[in-house]
């Protein structure tokens, strides 16, 4: 079977990429698959950036197509923080989501969006990059178990819950991962013989 490389370790997001091409009759590996992959710095000043050299890094490096997603969480009333630095805002993810609810205590603008960029490479080239959006606001304080990182003080436009307590199957389907994908998903039904040498 045919088989496409997600540039990343993160197994929340390997899952969610699993869902998401449960129809596909490709077979998903991911850098856990090869763990010598030597870390990519994400050094770019935009997520498609950052997603761009992480899939020509994991091509290069695999030999095979590979795709890479570089996302975040981007809050209007602080100037767009933490965007692409959201992994690194603070040590654990509960030290993040406190640190932006402190830097939003008494703030009445809480309108943020999740963003993801996804970058496709094969023979050696980027291809392609799309982006997806969700926009929302985030909350007081934290609520739910599911998911990950900032989930738990985002609440989609259109809905009462945060992600992180809307079940898996409805988050994956409106979340800027899902958006993002789905662009790239019909980028490369459409354009299969760009990646027909290697599947
Ligand atoms: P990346 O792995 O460099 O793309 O970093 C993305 C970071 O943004 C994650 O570590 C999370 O902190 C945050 N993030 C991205 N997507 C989501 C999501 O779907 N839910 C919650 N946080 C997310």
């Amino acid at each position: 079977m045919a088989y496409i490389v997600a540039a990343t370790a993160n197994l929340h997001k390997v899952e969610e990429y699993r869902e998401l091409l449960a129809d596909q009759k490709v077979e998903l590996k991911s850098l856990a698959d090869y763990p010598n992959f030597p870390e990519v710095e994400e050094d770019g000043a935009t997520f498609r950036e950052n997603a761009a050299k992480k899939a020509l890094s994991a091509c290069i490096y695999c030999d095979v197509p590979a795709f890479a997603d570089d996302s975040g969480l981007v809050v209007d009333a602080l100037n767009g923080e933490p965007g692409i630095y959201s992994a690194r805002y603070a040590p654990t993810e509960a030290e993040r989501i406190a640190k932006v609810l402190q830097k939003l205590a008494g703030q009445t603008n809480r309108k943020a969006r999740f963003v993801c960029a996804i970058a496709i490479a094969a023979n050696g080239e980027v291809i392609e990059t799309f982006e997806g959006v969700v926009e929302g606001s985030i909350i007081e304080a934290p609520r739910g178990a599911n998911g990950f990182g900032y989930d738990p003080i985002f609440v989609p436009d259109g809905y009462t819950q945060t992600f992180a307590e809307m079940p898996a199957e409805l988050k994956n389907k409106i979340s800027h991962r899902a958006k993002a994908f789905a662009r790239a998903l019909e980028f490369v039904e459409d354009e299969m013989s760009v990646l027909d040498d290697d599947f």
